[in-house]
């Protein structure tokens, strides 16, 4: 199978960033360890900083790939329209936070992903993607 990674703000700060809230390991290290625990399957990992690119991967993997696991990190409070583009695609998507959300400031509540999404995880660390892409492996 075909998985799509899309992490969106800041995540390229992982390792380096309010490590106390994210922790000390850099994607690009977990990204090794998933494609170690995932041999049989393609891992495609996108980051971006800009909310129009996230779409466009959003948009182009969700008709090739044959699932996204998706951190929007901040744009998951804000955007709309990556609500819209997890809508208008074919592939499932879940949506993973590192932290846990809910028990963070309020504003961290809202999700415009999650109603679109096919679920959500957060506050599992970076073991949610784990989790997100054994998920989307069950499914066929
Ligand atoms: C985050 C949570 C968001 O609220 C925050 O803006 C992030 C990261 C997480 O993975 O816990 O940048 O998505």
């Amino acid at each position: 199978m075909k998985i799509a990674i899309i992490n969106g703000p800041n995540l390229n700060l992982l390792g380096k960033r309010e490590t106390a809230i994210y922790g000390n390991t850099s994607f690009d290290d977990y990204l090794k360890e998933l494609a170690a625990k995932f041999p049989a399957h393609e891992l495609e990992y996108f980051q971006s900083n800009v909310e129009g690119e996230l779409i466009n991967a959003i948009q182009e993997k969700g008709f090739v790939c044959d699932g996204i696991v998706l951190n929007p990190a901040g744009y998951t409070h804000t955007s709309v329209a990556i609500g819209d583009a997890i809508a208008a695609i074919k592939a499932p998507v879940v949506e993973v936070h590192i932290s846990n959300v809910h028990a963070r400031e309020e504003f961290r509540k809202l999700s415009h992903v999650s109603g679109k999404a096919a679920g959500s995880i957060f506050g599992l660390g970076l073991k949610g993607y784990e989790l997100a892409i054994e998920w989307l492996l069950s499914k066929q």
